[in-house]
């Protein structure tokens, strides 16, 4: 039987999770779906919307229920629209970035992340990544990996994304904020960022991205034996 399947892909900030989520899917034929993206688009309709702390109540879901997150996929780039506008750059805005975790740790809010991303994956099959990917959204996905790299190499990887993206980056502030925003996930009460118990650990320190997408591929190649 031809089963869609499920690679989950979960680590911190800057572990690698999109760029080799998006090579894997690519060499797989299949969608990605960056699930961090969902929460960036709704911490920017809370921004946009002053909403503060704690996100819930029946305001917050009043503006849920008309908040549409959308992917598409266009050329070799993952773009994320906002009840039809584009934010893909907006998103990823150092202010975004300050707040998503906060809004990340809402009960109501990840209900309704989690919902859409199950929904997504229904009848496809899907490299997806985050932080609960392999742990809550789909603890029984064919493969799993914690993508992970020491603090030091994931802030010098953010540092160059962005100093090549031509904006001014400091590296102390970088790794600070990565620090903090791994901190919240990881203790946080609802989903937190943790290694699933039959998860494939993969510390790419070091690593390129062709050896990281290349050991992803062979856990979902012993997979596919395993189902045989
Ligand atoms: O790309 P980066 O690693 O910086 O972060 P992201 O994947 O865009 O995720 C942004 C934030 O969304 C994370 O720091 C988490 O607080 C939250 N997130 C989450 O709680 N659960 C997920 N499955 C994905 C992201
Ligand atoms: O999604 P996540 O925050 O986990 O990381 P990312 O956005 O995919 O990667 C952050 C930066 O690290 C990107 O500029 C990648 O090109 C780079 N990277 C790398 O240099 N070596 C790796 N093995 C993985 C990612």
């Amino acid at each position: 039987m031809n089963k869609n399947k499920i690679i989950a892909i979960d680590g911190p900030a800057g572990s690698g999770k999109s760029s080799v989520a998006k090579m894997v899917a690519h060499r797989l034929a299949i969608l990605h779906l960056d699930s961090g993206a969902f929460y960036r688009a709704v911490t920017l309709t809370f921004l946009r919307n002053k909403i503060a702390r704690p996100f819930n109540g029946p305001k917050v879901e009043d503006l849920l229920r008309c908040t549409e997150v959308e992917l598409r996929q266009i050329g070799n780039t993952l773009q994320v629209y906002l009840n039809s506008e584009d934010v893909s750059t907006e998103i990823r805005l150092k202010e975004v970035t300050a707040c998503v975790s906060e809004v990340s740790e809402s009960a109501l809010v990840r209900k309704i992340v989690t919902a859409k991303l199950r929904e997504l994956a229904k009848s496809e099959s899907v490299v997806m990544e985050g932080r609960d990917i392999g742990t809550v959204v789909f603890p029984k996905a064919e493969v799993k990996i914690f993508l992970t790299a020491t603090p030091g190499e994931r802030a010098k990887r953010r540092y160059l994304e962005m100093a090549k993206a031509g904006i001014d980056a400091d590296l102390n502030e970088i790794t600070y904020a990565i620090k903090k925003r791994d901190k919240i996930d990881s203790s946080r009460e609802i989903a937190p960022l943790r290694q699933a118990d039959d998860a494939f650990f993969l510390d790419s320190t070091g690593m390129t991205m062709d050896m990281v997408v290349d050991s992803i591929i062979r856990e979902y190649n012993k997979s596919l034996n395993k189902s045989d």
